[in-house]
């Protein structure tokens, strides 16, 4: 087995991210061939894809890369995202599409292109999102699914098919966009030629998957049918995903709407510094002191840190705030403050800006408890943090094998093996461990002082 790759991440300019589709492509058939070598090729019965959402692999003509993948946590498309708003209304674009122009969707990167490397929007024949190419690559045929497709920015999320009255006011040609096939539903069969580099045998059916939070969701038995039940991550980012049955979106589209993969529609609270603040602030402040230590260390400190707060938009935000030049910030520091008020204030901040979050969440689809999975939610401390700020019941899922988990049950019952996804949640292991909210009136003090804490330092930017 070879170890992770690393695919590496070009930041030629500020706020810029980009990857090479080629090096994913290196790194999913260097994968494709270890689990080959582990299973006789007889065994493999299909193959589900997921991957990171909203990036932009421009192709042309003959099916070739024109420039780098753009991504999804790209920040360079704010002019584009006012055109897009000043040809399709916010309202409107929210009420089909299910959410706003946003930087880091597919849309805007297109229209960025468009304006800004016309020579090579010159060359364009077709835009794919990252596991749709990998898709492309493995079988001949782009195709893309509702979940992935909804992150674009122009699916109608009533129809689950490109929206082409968004399209015609912003001049664009629907070919460029591929066929929106059913997330269960056969992309294409595996060609010969890969099909031999990696082992597994050819014709194998590739399932079209979903976007990694969707198909990571599916992983966790969190369906549309189970309305109750949504979950919370702590990885860089925190998010938050509730599944619905029907497309209604924030009307002010603080929260997204994507579809999900069985046919519903899922919401997606996302905070961009999660993990990542607690990170940041070791690497800048304690960088050599263990994670496990700082834990320790908050413990120290009382909820509500003595009054430190902590804002922790290093990243910008997304939800509720949908800003990418805020910043964060902490308050209310005295001589009396300690490193344990310090590192507790960044976990709890982080609790404070996901239940933000949480709140418009909840105003639309009806969960009742969350699984907790990422890094983060790994830690004691932090989890009971997290349980008491949302107030929320947060279990500890027994198997957390994430997206491609999921993408491989999406699989199984896109060719059959199980009816439904019904049956195929009977095969995931119960849950066992809850933790179990509770009122603590320091927090909620701190959050009523929090939720004013992006306005009133609006004025100092
Ligand atoms: C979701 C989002 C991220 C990416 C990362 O809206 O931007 O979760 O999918 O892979």
């Amino acid at each position: 087995m070879r170890n992770n790759p690393i695919v590496p991440l070009a930041h030629s300019q500020p706020g810029w991210t980009e990857q090479q589709p080629s090096d994913w492509i290196q790194a999913s058939l260097d994968a494709l061939s270890d689990v080959a070598q582990q299973l006789p090729g007889s065994e493999a019965i299909a193959l589900g894809l997921s991957g990171q959402m909203h990036g932009m692999v421009p192709l042309d003509r003959d099916g070739i890369v024109i420039r780098p993948a753009i991504l999804w946590n790209d920040q360079r498309t704010g002019e584009a995202v006012t055109a897009i708003e000043t040809a399709i209304p916010r309202q409107e674009l929210i009420q089909r599409t299910g959410n706003p122009a946003i930087t880091g969707f597919q849309l805007p990167k297109l229209i960025w292109l468009r304006t800004e490397e016309p020579h090579a929007y010159a060359q364009l024949h077709q835009i794919l999102l990252p596991k749709d190419y990998l898709g492309y690559v493995l079988t001949g045929e782009a195709v893309t699914e509702p979940s992935d497709a909804s992150g674009v920015g122009c699916l109608n999320l009533a129809t689950r098919q490109w929206d082409a009255e968004v399209l015609a006011a912003l001049d664009l040609n629907p070919a460029l966009f591929p066929p929106v096939v059913d997330s269960r539903a056969i992309a294409g069969r595996l060609k010969p030629d890969i099909a031999a580099t990696v082992g597994l045998p050819a014709g194998l059916p590739i399932v079209a998957g979903g976007g990694d939070n969707a198909a990571a969701a599916i992983g966790l038995g969190i369906s549309s049918s189970h309305l109750d039940r949504g979950s919370l991550s702590i990885g860089t980012s925190g998010v938050i995903f509730a599944a619905c049955d029907r497309p209604t979106p924030d009307p002010a589209g603080r929260v997204h709407l994507f579809c999900h993969v069985d046919g519903g529609y899922h919401l997606l609270g996302v905070t961009l510094a999660a993990g990542g603040a607690l990170r940041w602030y070791r690497e800048t402040f304690a960088s050599q002191v263990a994670f496990a230590d700082l834990m320790a260390l908050a413990e120290q400190s009382p909820p509500g840190a003595r009054q430190v707060l902590f804002l922790p938009h290093l990243a910008g935000e997304r939800s509720p705030h949908l800003d990418p030049d805020t910043r964060g910030a902490w308050v209310n520091l005295s001589l009396a403050h300690t490193q344990a008020d310090v590192v507790r204030s960044v976990l709890e901040g982080v609790a404070f800006g996901l239940r933000e979050a949480l709140l418009v969440v909840r105003a639309i689809a009806p969960v009742e408890q969350l699984l907790a999975t990422g890094g983060g939610a790994r830690s004691p401390i932090w989890l009971k943090i997290l349980a008491d700020v949302l107030q929320m019941p947060l279990i500890a899922p027994q198997l957390e094998e994430g997206a491609a988990y999921g993408a491989a049950l999406l699989a199984m019952v896109g060719v059959g093996a199980y009816p439904n996804l019904e049956a195929v949640f009977n095969l995931l292991p119960q849950a066992e461990s809850v933790t179990q909210p509770q009122v603590n009136s320091a927090y909620e003090e701190a959050f009523e002082r929090f939720q004013m804490l992006y306005e009133a330092l609006k004025v100092v930017r």
